[in-house]
C-alpha cells in the first residue's frame, strides 16, 4: 500500500551520471530525465557557455579553449561544482551531464559527494564516432534553454525557433567537423578512463545511443528502475538490520 509515496521519494533522491561521447544524446535524455525524475540538471558545458555570454576573464578563457574542442582545467570546473552543489535544488537528487571529464574530476567528486550523497548510477550513452560527427554537424542548439533540435532527426516545430520558448536557435562555434573529431578525441583519451574508473566501481550501465530518442529514453528508464530496486532493497536491509539492533538493546 505505500509503495507508491516511497518509490516517489526515491526518485527524487537519484543521483546519477550521464558519461558519453559529444553528441551521444546527453543533453536530449537529460532534459526528460530532469522533469520526469524532478532532479538539478548540472551541465558544465551549459555553466561554461553562461559564463562566455557574461563575457568575463574565465569565460574568455572557456570560449577559446571549447572552440578549439579541448577540455577547461580542472581546477575551474571543480570550483564551480563545488558551488552548484550548495544550491538546495541539488537535495531532491541531481543529473550531472558532461562532467567529470577527466581522471582527477572523478576523483574529485567522490570526495566531495562522501558517502551520504554518493553516485548512484552512471549511465553510458554509447554511439560510434561517425554517426557522431552527422549528429552534430547538424545540431541547432538553444542559447536560452539548452535544449538540443536536429535538422533532420528531431526539428523544431517552426524552422528555426525553440518550441519551449521560441528563442532563435544557433549552430554551436565548436560544432565545425574539424573541432568535432577534436573533441572525440579527448573524450577517447582523457574520459574514456573516467568511464574505465566508474566500471570498477560497479556503476556502469551501458545504453546503446544509435536508436531514436523514445528508445533511449526507454532504455535508460530500465537502467533507473534497476538503480530503484537495488537502493529499495539495501534499505530494506539497513532497517531491517537497524530494528534487531534496536531489539537486541531491550
Ligand atoms: P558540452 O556542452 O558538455 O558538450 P559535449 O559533451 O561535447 O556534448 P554535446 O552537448 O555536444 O552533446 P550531447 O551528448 O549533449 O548531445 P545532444 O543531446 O545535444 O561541452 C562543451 C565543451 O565545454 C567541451 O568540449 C569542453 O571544452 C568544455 N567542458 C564541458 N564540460 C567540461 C568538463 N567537465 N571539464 C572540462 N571541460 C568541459 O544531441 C546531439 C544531437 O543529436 C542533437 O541534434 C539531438 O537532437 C540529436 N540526437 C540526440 N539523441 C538522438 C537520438 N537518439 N537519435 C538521433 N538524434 C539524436
Amino acid at each position: 500500500m505505500h509503495s507508491m509515496p516511497y518509490r516517489r521519494t526515491l526518485h527524487q533522491a537519484l543521483r546519477i551520471i550521464l558519461v558519453g561521447p559529444p553528441g551521444a544524446g546527453k543533453g536530449t535524455q537529460a532534459a526528460t530525465l530532469r522533469e520526469r525524475y524532478g532532479l538539478a540538471h548540472i551541465s558544465t558545458g551549459d555553466m561554461l557557455r553562461e559564463e562566455v555570454r557574461r563575457g568575463g576573464p574565465l569565460g574568455e578563457q572557456a570560449r577559446t579553449l571549447m572552440a578549439e574542442g579541448k577540455l577547461v582545467p580542472d581546477g575551474l570546473i571543480l570550483e564551480m561544482i563545488a558551488q552548484r552543489l550548495t544550491q538546495p535544488d541539488v537535495e531532491k537528487g541531481f543529473l550531472f551531464d558532461g562532467f567529470p571529464r577527466s581522471q582527477a574530476q572523478a576523483e574529485a567528486l567522490v570526495q566531495v559527494l562522501g558517502n551520504a550523497r554518493r553516485v548512484q548510477a552512471v549511465i553510458q550513452l554509447d554511439l560510434a564516432d561517425e554517426e557522431i560527427v552527422s549528429r552534430l554537424c547538424g545540431r541547432r542548439s538553444c542559447p536560452q534553454c539548452g535544449r538540443a533540435y536536429h535538422i533532420v532527426s528531431n526539428a523544431p516545430r517552426q524552422e528555426g525557433l525553440c518550441d519551449a520558448d521560441g528563442t532563435a536557435l544557433v549552430h554551436r562555434e565548436d560544432d565545425n567537423e574539424t573541432t568535432i573529431r577534436k573533441r572525440l578525441a579527448v573524450y577517447h583519451e582523457q574520459t574514456q578512463p573516467v568511464v574505465d574508473f566508474f566500471g570498477q566501481l560497479n556503476l556502469l550501465h551501458k545504453v546503446d545511443a544509435s536508436r531514436p530518442i523514445e528508445h533511449v529514453e526507454h532504455l535508460v528508464e530500465q537502467c533507473l528502475e534497476k538503480v530503484l530496486q537495488k537502493e529499495m532493497a539495501s534499505r530494506r536491509v539497513l532497517s531491517r538490520r537497524s530494528r534487531s539492533r534496536s531489539l537486541a538493546f531491550r
